[in-house]
């Protein structure tokens, strides 16, 4: 029987350092995420030189730990796979050497790993899809839809001109004096609201195709609360409730129809078994994720959301898209470079989509 092959991967492109360890049969045998939201929370948002620093000290000690967790020994590894770009360049390249470091120290091969690429192709680890299927990435720093044809074969069919739309949620929590992350506060707050109390735009619904955008969202938003608080001197907490319904329902009715759109492209493609994956951290919202299972249960598209300790940004997902590209043999040279912009998509006219992590696509 021929050994399966297991790969340590790292990430270090924002604000989580991770290690992970994965076997080619999807097994991940550890997972060490170790964020740094303390390291920036006095500043309202990622700064680049704390956490490239914080990502060079705290790298070796999650290898080490997902080693531990694992049972293994570096030699007892195929493979070391980085996140090579795109991202923050102080953390990528922090990432970077280390995997470089590691590589020549036990002469193992080294996996360069496009951390979108990373994201797009764990629906492959977690539920084994076939190519080609359909993923949309919302988080705080990405939101695109991919047509994943193979493990280095994406077109993008659309994303974000503006916003991510967990940046938009993390806005929104802000203006309405609510705790970060602004996801899950501004869904809790929804659940007590009424979406309909509120008229939100739809951004971008009126023109075709699959860009999204999400930063006239928030100025609605802020302009909504400002004429409640001339009016009433305050915000009432159903008004809030109100608000962050309302400034939900948007977001998902938008989501939602973008990817009706993106999915008749992609069902153009006539897949096998065609399905549609969503990650990021913005697929842990109930109304949205409500609304994806719904359109796909209408068109006989199986949806799926990894879990979302694996939608988040973490080691597994670089190891594992290692695994996919190593056994294409896309191995990296031993002087492998950092890259902060690396469309996955060459093809697709650039965006100036922004997010936690800056331009990038
Ligand atoms: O994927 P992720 O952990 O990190 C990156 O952005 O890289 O996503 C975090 C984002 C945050 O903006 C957060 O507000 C959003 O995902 N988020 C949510 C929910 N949980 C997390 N947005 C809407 N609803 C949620 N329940
Ligand atoms: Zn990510």
């Amino acid at each position: 029987m021929t050994k399966l092959l297991t790969f340590l991967g790292l990430e270090s492109s924002c604000d989580d350092t991770a290690a992970a360890v994965v076997r080619a049969d999807g097994t991940v045998l550890a997972s060490i995420v170790a964020g740094q939201t303390a390291l920036h929370a006095p500043f309202g948002g990622v700064v680049p030189e704390i956490a490239a620093r914080a990502h060079a000290e705290k790298l070796d000690r999650c290898v080490e730990e997902a080693l531990a967790e694992a049972g293994l020994r570096l030699s007892d590894l195929d493979g070391i796979a980085v996140t090579s770009g795109p991202g923050l360049i102080g953390g990528v390249m922090s990432g970077v050497m280390c995997a470089r470091g590691l590589a020549a120290g036990t002469g193992l091969p080294l996996v360069g790993v496009n951390h979108l690429a990373g994201h797009a192709l764990t629906p492959r680890l977690t539920d084994g899809l076939a190519f080609p299927y359909l993923m949309l990435l919302v988080s705080g720093g990405h939101c695109q839809f991919l047509l994943v044809r193979g493990p280095d074969s994406f077109s993008r069919l659309g994303g974000t001109i503006d916003d991510a739309p967990g940046e938009a949620f993390d806005k929104a929590a802000k203006l309405l004096g609510l705790p970060q992350p602004g996801g899950p506060a501004v869904e809790a707050e929804a659940a007590k609201g009424n979406p309909k109390a509120f008229r939100f735009p739809r951004p971008l619904l009126d023109r075709p195709g699959c860009d999204l955008s999400f930063s006239g969202l928030k100025t609605a938003l802020l302009r909504a609360r400002d004429t409640e608080i001339a009016a009433h001197g305050g915000l009432y907490r159903q008004t809030r409730a109100d608000l962050c319904a309302g400034f939900q329902q948007a977001i998902a009715d938008v989501l939602a129809e973008k990817t009706r759109r993106a999915l008749a492209v992609y069902l153009e493609t006539a897949p096998a078994e065609p399905a549609l994956a969503v990650a990021g951290g913005v697929a842990a919202n109930k109304a949205i994720r409500a609304a994806l299972e719904q359109l796909c249960a209408g068109q006989g598209v199986r949806f799926t959301a990894p879990p979302l300790r694996l939608c988040t940004d973490n080691a597994a997902m670089i190891a594992w898209a290692g695994i996919e590209r190593f056994r294409l043999g896309l191995a990296s040279p031993a002087d492998l470079i950092a890259r902060p912009r690396w469309p996955l998509d060459a093809a697709a006219p650039a965006m100036l989509g922004s997010g936690k992590k800056g331009a990038k696509a």
